[in-house]
């Protein structure tokens, strides 16, 4: 994956990389998802970026979409299939919705979404 030449690309996954999302397997996550987007045949239209805190622990593993502007939370491997098929097209994965960004910035999408979960709750 090259990241010297980001033009053409519609879609840019952040993987949190955060101590929180790495204990329930973001490492795991990221790799799935570029492995997707590969047989997705994606690459040339999805950018990933592991990244570091996003700041959400508490519903860690946590993925940014943009520009959809929607924050994940809970994600697994198991949904990387449907989330790559959606970011492909310019939709939104529709589950593990946090937060959505709008006209008026952003939104809770769930009351989890708004108050966020403490630390360590499931
Ligand atoms: S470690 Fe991922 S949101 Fe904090």
């Amino acid at each position: 994956m090259t990241t010297w030449n980001l033009q053409g690309t519609a879609c840019h996954l952040l993987v949190c990389g955060g101590s929180s999302c790495k204990k329930r397997k973001s490492g795991d996550l990221v790799q799935a998802i570029r492995k997707e987007i590969e047989k997705q045949g994606g690459e040339a239209l999805i950018h990933t970026t592991f990244t570091s805190c996003a700041g959400r622990c508490g519903d860690a593993p946590v993925v940014i979409a943009y520009p959809e502007g929607v924050w994940y939370g809970d994600m697994s491997p198991k949904q990387v299939k449907l989330l790559v098929r959606k970011s492909l097209i310019g939709k939104r994965f529709n589950k593990n919705m946090l937060y959505t960004f709008g006209k008026n910035g952003m939104k809770a999408s769930t009351k989890e979404g708004l108050k966020g979960k403490k630390k360590g709750k499931k």
